[in-house]
């Protein structure tokens, strides 16, 4: 019989219910001991994900957040799209801070973020936002992280010129590839001689191809080997549900499935039954980049969180945007991606205020909604019904047990529970792996 490649009751994923930086690369490290594997399977350098071990911290790109743990391979699925400069920067920064990198494995699938993606990115995101303000146009950029994300997984879709990670060894191909890509970007035939350019290029990526070269797998049979073998992996979301291509608040989103529904095609692996997905959610809410967010305060309260919180990039160290914790949304993500728990995370962040709200409704032409209006024109035009529930003045980022939060903040989870109609396993503290409370 052939062996079963389904992701079965062994395997565990872990995904961002709001618009990113909810914490995932900090649970990602602390459960990944006892897997065989951590994957990565959307997104790119764009995910900015921490990991606070004692006095030392760590900002992931691209390598998965398992890679502290030797004898956990870290994979890099095939639905990824890579930057091989950035990846490769990475891992020698990692090498020198005494991170053994060896385990990371990258898919011969993944697509390569192409210098003239990264370029694209910048340039539509100034044309984007520079239109003409005099004249009553209004910046329409998404604020995209620039790391080439949208470019390359549109040349994905566009099949002829897009160069994948194996293709960095095929050298003709790849010529050729680079070749069609920068013709087709140049407009009339023989507009531009791109000669010398393209050679520039090629001889980059030939030298990415062979610095890459052993960790450059398989990814599919690699992972279906080991759910052959009875091992246990972990799933890694990038980004956040809200952010997903398909049904997030589109168009200010990413350009990939960031919601479990992502797995399955960013790994080549049946999802049929995925036993524990891990929906990872801040006690508030944050965003970064443009695009509506209904709760968001955009006052003192807003820049009390930002500053209780850090809340600045990891990526590109803007300041995030803040405000009260979204149930509305949270519970549309919750259901989209299957959460069989939650995660609440940066809980300790909330000390010290009176009272907090939640929102448990949108109001919008007249009328209550408590469902989620993912495009974006629509998110915009709504407005918050806010619940207010006492807050606690206890700072939380010493305890140890669940049973020593204070009982309003047990309540706000409670709350979180009810609402959501999914258990919160999992309660965040604090950055260090050690301020976890789980039950
Ligand atoms: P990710 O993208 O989901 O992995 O999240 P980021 O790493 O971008 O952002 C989360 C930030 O919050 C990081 O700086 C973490 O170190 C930090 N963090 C994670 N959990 C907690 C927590 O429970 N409390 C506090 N105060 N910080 C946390
Ligand atoms: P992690 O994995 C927060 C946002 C960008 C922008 C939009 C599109 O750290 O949670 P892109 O560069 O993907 O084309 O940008 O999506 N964005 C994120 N925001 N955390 C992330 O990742 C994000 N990845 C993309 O700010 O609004
Ligand atoms: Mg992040």
């Amino acid at each position: 019989m052939a062996p079963d490649s389904g992701i079965d009751a062994r395997c565990t994923s872990v995904v961002g219910l709001q618009w990113g930086d909810e914490g995932k690369g900090k649970l990602v490290d602390l459960l990944a001991p006892g897997h065989a594997a951590v994957i990565r399977y959307n997104g790119g350098a764009n995910a900015g994900h921490s990991i606070v071990v004692g006095d030392r911290k760590l900002a992931l790109h691209l390598a998965p957040s398992g890679v502290l743990h030797q004898g956990v391979l870290s994979v890099i699925g095939n639905g990824v799209v890579v930057d091989p400069a950035a990846l490769i920067q990475e891992l020698d920064l990692l090498h020198s801070a005494g991170v053994d990198v060896s385990g990371v494995r990258l898919s011969d699938r993944a697509h390569v973020v192409m210098p003239y993606h990264l370029e694209e990115d910048a340039t539509r995101e100034q044309a984007l936002s520079s239109r003409n303000a005099s004249a009553g146009e209004d910046d329409r950029s998404i604020g995209t992280t620039r790391r080439g994300i949208g470019p390359t997984y549109a040349e994905k879709m566009q099949r002829v010129a897009a160069v994948r990670v194996g293709d960095l060894y095929r050298h003709k191909l790849l010529r050729e590839r680079i070749e069609t890509a920068l013709t087709l970007r140049s407009g009339p035939a023989g507009a531009t001689d791109h000669t010398e350019r393209i050679e520039r290029i090629f001889k980059d990526a030939c030298a990415w191809g062979e610095r890459l070269k052993p960790h450059i797998t398989d990814s599919f049979y690699l992972l279906r080997d080991l759910l052959a073998d009875g091992k246990k992996l972990l799933f890694e979301g990038a980004n956040g549900a809200l952010l997903d291509i398909d049904h997030g608040s589109f168009p200010y989103v990413t350009s990939s499935n960031s919601s479990t529904l992502g797995i399955g095609p960013g790994t080549g692996l049946p999802d049929r039954n995925l036993a524990r997905v891990i929906g990872v959610a801040k006690a508030y809410t944050t965003r970064v980049g443009a695009g509506p967010f209904p709760t968001e305060l955009s006052n003192e309260i807003g820049e009390r969180i930002r500053t209780r919180g850090k809340e600045f990039g990891t990526t590109t160290g803007r300041p995030r945007r803040t405000g009260w914790l979204d149930l509305v949304a949270l519970r549309y993500a919750a259901e989209l991606n299957g959460c069989t728990e939650l995660a609440v995370t940066l809980l300790d962040v909330l000390a010290g205020f009176e009272s907090l709200r939640v929102c448990t409704a949108y109001r919008v032409d007249g009328g209550e909604t408590d469902r989620f209006t993912p495009d974006a024109s629509d998110l915009a035009r709504v407005t918050p019904v806010l619940e207010t529930l006492p807050g606690f003045s206890e700072e939380l980022t010493a305890l140890r047990s669940r049973s020593e939060l204070p009982a309003h903040a047990s309540a706000y989870i409670a709350f979180i529970e009810e609402y959501v109609g999914v258990p919160a396993k999992i309660i965040s503290i604090g950055p260090d792996r050690a301020q976890t409370l789980e039950d």
